[in-house]
């Protein structure tokens, strides 16, 4: 019965518990958590792109190993994540379809290139630093799925950004080309890493309801803010300047104030016109088009295993 399933989530949520595959939810609760949910997913296995493209030429094999680690996790949390986006009712590959023909979102970070090596460093702490500031608060996600997928995710997120930050110390460390090169990456991914959070509250139309769901936590420039003051103290260990001369701790409100945004740029790279969009969903498209055969195969022999096991 509706009504009695009604008044079940409403008390599960206000007792701050869980929800459940089985249980029942309105339509907008799961419909948001499939937004959201196949929007990481994706980012997770577009984001396999900018470092998977540097395996080949890390600069040691110890370096090598480590990227290659972390590009393989990656896969795996996009795993884990269209997993417990389908408990909601939507196939893998509805979702994967949704992103080879452009119509999903994924974060608009991985559509900027990664030219130099340093880029693997500034990507580590930047982004993967920015993931965990967001995703940490999401392990007490209301549904269940979501939130104990994300304990596993940002342990090895937390690996992620400290192999980041020591590409960096190591660099910054070496010779003036390489401090430069470091200094350079940072100055690249800095304000995209801020974007990460999504639009300023006052902007984002889907915070309120998931925060009173209990998806959300925090608000987008809450967990900006706290980002932004987990860095300046990691910035003075590197040595690397943050590239915001307005950036300065605000003693009476014991805040960062920092400089504009360029939301202009992010709406931009939200509408597919960032710098590799189109390269980015090109490539995996013709992966998942070059990979049809191995499904194909792994269906038929899973057929022909059902159908021994049967006769
Ligand atoms: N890149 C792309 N799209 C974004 C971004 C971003 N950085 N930030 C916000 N958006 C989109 C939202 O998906 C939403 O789009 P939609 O309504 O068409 O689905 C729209 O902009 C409006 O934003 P909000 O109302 O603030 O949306 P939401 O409440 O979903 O908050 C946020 C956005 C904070 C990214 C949230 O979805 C979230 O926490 N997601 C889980 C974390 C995640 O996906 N991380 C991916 C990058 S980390 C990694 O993969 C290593």
């Amino acid at each position: 019965d509706v009504h009695d399933g009604e008044a079940m989530f409403d008390a599960l949520i206000e007792a701050d518990g869980r929800i459940e595959p089985r249980d029942w939810m309105p339509d907008g609760y799961r419909r948001t958590l499939i937004r959201q949910i196949s929007q990481h997913a994706h980012s997770e296995i577009i984001g396999m792109q900018p470092e998977g493209a540097w395996i080949t030429r890390a600069p040691s094999l110890a370096r090598k190993a480590i990227l290659l680690a972390k590009v393989q996790d990656e896969a795996g949390h996009g795993l884990y994540l269209y997993s417990a986006a389908q408990t909601l009712g939507i196939t893998r590959d509805e979702m994967t379809q949704q992103l080879v023909d452009g119509k999903a979102r994924y974060s608009s970070i991985f559509n900027y290139p990664a030219p130099t090596w340093a880029d693997m460093g500034a990507i580590g702490w930047l982004v993967d630093g920015a993931a965990i500031c967001n995703q940490v608060p999401l392990c007490r996600a209301s549904y269940g799925p979501y939130g104990r997928a994300m304990v596993r995710i940002c342990k090895e997120e937390s690996f992620h950004q400290r192999q980041g930050f020591e590409i960096l110390l190591t660099l910054m460390q070496g010779t003036e080309a390489q401090r430069e090169m470091a200094q350079d990456a940072v100055d690249r991914w800095y304000w995209p890493s801020l974007m990460m959070f999504g639009p300023p509250d006052d902007d984002s139309p889907n915070s309120a309801q998931s925060m009173a769901w209990n998806i959300k936590r925090f608000s987008n420039d809450e967990l900006r803010q706290r980002f932004v003051s987990m860095l300046v103290p990691q910035a003075a260990v590197l040595g690397v300047t943050l590239p915001d001369p307005e950036l300065r701790f605000d003693d009476e409100t014991g805040r960062y104030e920092t400089g504009e945004i360029d939301w202009t740029e992010f709406h931009e790279v939200l509408a597919g016109r960032g710098p590799l969009n189109t390269t980015r969903r090109r490539h995996r498209r013709d992966a998942h088009e070059e990979g049809a055969w191995v499904r194909e195969a792994a269906a038929a022999y899973a057929l022909k295993k059902q159908r021994r096991t049967a006769g």
